[in-house]
């Protein structure tokens, strides 16, 4: 695997691979790679002849009172595991790279309305950030293919969204969400996750697949819902972010004849804030 840390030298070996007509496969990351991760890369190699992947803990996602500062930095181990799976290009560049001008002065790309919501709606700025930094990685990479996980929905579909309304010629495809065996879904901030809370940190999933099978039941008193599984969560002793049933592709509150729904969850444990989502398409 080839490491690169500077745009131009990485856009040079990458124009050679274009010129040599080579379906360019891109997953972005902030590193701390698990399986799901690696399943993405997985996912890029099957469709395109070589992958790059990225590794940036990007400032400008992450809010005032966030994480940024402790989000793991693990780029030895994340080589290994990217070398394992014949990972072709490494890109890990350092903030002065991403953003020379500084933070303050960056061009920002905004997807509006869909990014108000649910996680949005927590972390203020935190999708300017990630489409801002995904525009900027696309444009350095200049993939055929980008590959996303599902398990952040919302980020999947507002970059479906960004893509599309700037004509961005990149193909976007979704890798699902990979669980542990109790239904957690896998995170980088898993690792926040204490002892004492693991045992029971399943029930976000939990209830948000009760909540799938009430609807393909028939039920459609989504507020009750919504409520019944907040209180479960509270009583496993987290505290509810949100709990959504969304129209899967606007991500609006979900219209009781909508087919395509999904339900989102977020919750805080004591040091990370957890989320996941499971989708229904009714016949
Ligand atoms: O999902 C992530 O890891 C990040 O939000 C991304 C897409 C790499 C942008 O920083």
């Amino acid at each position: 695997m080839q490491v690169f840390h500077h745009i131009s030298s990485l856009r040079e070996a990458l124009a050679a691979e274009r010129r040599a007509g080579k379906r360019i496969g891109f997953v972005p990351t902030m590193g701390n790679l698990h399986n799901a991760h690696l399943e993405l890369v997985k996912i890029a190699q099957k469709n395109c002849d070589i992958v790059v992947t990225s590794i940036f803990v990007n400032p400008l996602q992450f809010g005032l009172n966030e994480d940024w500062d402790k989000y793991p930095r693990t780029l030895a181990a994340d080589s290994a595991k990217l070398e394992s799976v014949n990972c072709d290009y490494l890109f890990c560049p350092d903030e002065k790279e991403i953003y020379p001008n500084g933070m303050a002065e960056q061009t920002r790309v905004i997807v509006p309305t869909m990014t108000d919501v649910l996680c949005g709606a927590s972390r203020p700025g935190h999708f300017e950030g990630v489409t801002t930094v995904v525009t900027k990685l696309f444009n350095i990479v200049q993939p055929d293919e980008a590959v996303f996980g599902i398990k952040d929905f919302q980020q999947l579909a507002v970059i479906r969204r960004m893509v599309e309304d700037l004509c961005i010629p990149i193909k976007i495809t979704a890798g699902e969400i990979f669980r542990e065996d109790d239904g957690l879904a896998m995170s980088s901030r898993n690792g926040f996750i204490t002892a004492d809370e693991r045992s029971r940190v399943a029930v976000l999933n939990r209830m948000l697949n009760g909540i799938k099978q009430q609807i393909e039941q028939g039920r459609r008193d989504f507020t009750v819902l919504i409520e019944e599984a907040r209180n479960q969560i509270e009583v496993a002793g987290f505290r509810v972010d949100y709990i959504n049933i969304c129209n899967s592709r606007t991500l609006e509150m979900a219209a009781h004849d909508d087919r395509e729904i999904t339900i989102l969850g977020a919750m805080y444990t004591a040091g990370a804030r957890l989320i996941d989502n499971v989708s229904v398409v009714l016949a």
